[in-house]
């Protein structure tokens, strides 16, 4: 019997990738091989991202463009899952429009779709199981690598450690999609870990939505630093780095236990999203200004090679020229190495969406424009000086702007290019040093130092 062959396309953040790799390990242990041309695809999975309405639009045009395929080829069976499916009314909606989807499942089901496939195969009939339903979830008993022998492994990966969001910032989708805060048990993310590492890993991301919160919904008595300090020491791991945190829970003590540890990179994304706080509050966010920079100082205090990184959000509703104009001014202030800048999308069902004084388009763009003028040279300055110093990196590969350039990343997270003749025996997956000769907004460049 011929083989079924399974492509997945990605949308939306790490945690989306990383469920990814969960499904892609889920369906090779159940008998399925992958192929990356869709051509060649029985099986095509759509997993999908709605944080905005452009990563909406995206996963639609695709599924869109999935209906030809369908239409000459009708034993395909299509899947879509993902954030997006797990919007109220989202999955009749998608019905409707898209007649060619075999199956939708949403975030909670994943662990499922081996049955569906199955199900859809022997009666034709289209599934849909959006069911907010934690207990089926089975989150711990997808595979993820153990028991997919014919995976391969990198030398970077990445381990959710709690999934789901508590936070509720006015604006975001996210905690209606993806549920109440669930921890994995540290023991069972250590044995990853360890697991991984046995494999050649030699970095790990931590991930969550917010992974300070880590802990708090288990019976056992445990925290995100504990976490930390827990996977320190296993061998064979080089660099342990996490996202995302969110600013108000990032503790003393947890500051503390990375100085501790030596291999936990000092690499920092904190969500700062406004520097007005009248928005802040607005969008619920349990800090100010004052209190996002005083952690700032107090990280660099004790990091002073720290790398931090934010993302801001334009045009939260009622967002005056004032407003904006004190996020001009906290930028300046906080000299952020980069900053991920969006405009607010209204997401249905979230309290933002029905606050008055929606912000128009164009005004949108235009301070995102005017952020961006303020936030790229603090990213170059920040860059550039770090010229003619020594960096260690783990070398990812080869440039994808350059096949001449290898690339690799800091201790800080930052790409640094180099060429790739200059020392013929590296190669992805070594750590190396480079010395740092150019700087541009997003990246370095150096050369290798023996
Ligand atoms: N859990 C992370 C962020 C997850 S979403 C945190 O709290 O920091 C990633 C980013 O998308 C957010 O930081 C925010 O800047 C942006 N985002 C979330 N909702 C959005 C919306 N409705 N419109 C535009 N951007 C949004
Ligand atoms: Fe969304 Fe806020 Fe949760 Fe981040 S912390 S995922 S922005 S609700
Ligand atoms: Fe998008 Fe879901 Fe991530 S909405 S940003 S894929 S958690």
């Amino acid at each position: 019997m011929k083989i079924l062959q399974f492509y997945i396309q990605t949308f939306g953040c790490q945690m989306n990738e990383n469920d990814s790799r969960l499904l892609h390990n889920l369906l090779l242990s159940s008998g399925y091989q992958a192929t990356d041309q869709i051509e060649n695809a029985d099986i095509i999975i759509v997993n999908t991202c709605c944080v905005r309405q452009t990563a909406e639009n995206r996963a639609l045009g695709f599924i869109g463009s999935l209906k030809h395929i369908k239409e000459s080829k009708p034993e395909t069976v299509i899947v879509v899952c993902g954030c997006m499916t797990q919007q109220q009314g989202e999955a009749e909606l998608l019905r409707k429009r898209a007649k060619h989807i075999s199956i939708i499942i949403g975030t909670f089901a994943a662990s499922r779709l081996p049955q569906y496939i199955s199900l859809y195969q022997a009666n034709g009939e289209p599934i849909v199981d959006v069911d907010e339903n934690y207990e089926n979830e089975n989150l711990s008993n997808l595979p993820r690598g153990e028991k997919a022998p014919t995976l391969t492994f990198d030398f970077k990966a990445q381990v959710n450690i709690i999934y789901g969001c508590d936070n509720f910032c006015s604006y975001c989708i996210v905690p209606y999609v993806r549920g109440r805060e669930r921890s994995r048990s540290a023991m069972e993310i250590e044995e990853e870990v360890r697991f991984l590492c046995q494999h050649g890993v030699k970095e790990v991301q931590l991930l969550g939505q917010n992974v300070n919160s880590y802990g708090k919904d288990l019976a056992e008595k445990t925290d995100f630093a504990s976490l930390l300090r827990r996977l320190n020491d296993i061998e064979g791991l080089r660099r342990l780095r996490f996202m995302t945190s969110h600013p108000r829970d990032f503790s003393d003590n947890l500051i503390e236990t990375i100085a501790d540890l030596d291999k936990v990179c000092h690499q920092f994304h904190l969500p700062v999203q406004s520097g007005s706080d009248r928005i802040l509050r607005l969008m619920n966010r349990g800090y100010d200004s004052a209190y996002y920079l005083s952690l700032l100082a107090k990280i660099r205090r004790i990091f002073p090679d720290a790398v931090i990184t934010s993302d801001l959000l334009l045009g939260f509703p009622g967002e005056t020229e004032e407003d904006f104009q004190q996020t001009l001014a906290f930028v300046m202030e906080a000299q952020l190495d980069a900053a991920y800048t969006f405009i607010y999308s209204p997401r249905s069902g979230t309290p933002a969406a029905d606050m008055p004084l929606q912000i128009a388009d164009s005004v949108k763009k235009e301070r995102l424009q005017r952020l961006m003028d303020v936030q790229n040279p603090i990213s170059l300055h920040l860059n550039r000086n770090l010229i003619g110093s020594r960096q260690e990196i783990l070398v990812e590969g080869y440039s994808k702007h350059n096949p001449q350039y290898l690339c690799g990343r800091n201790y800080g997270n930052k790409i640094i290019v180099f060429p790739a003749n200059s020392c013929p025996s590296v190669q992805a997956g070594d750590v190396a040093w480079v010395r740092v000769t150019g700087a541009q907004t997003w990246n370095l460049s150096g050369e290798i130092c023996l």
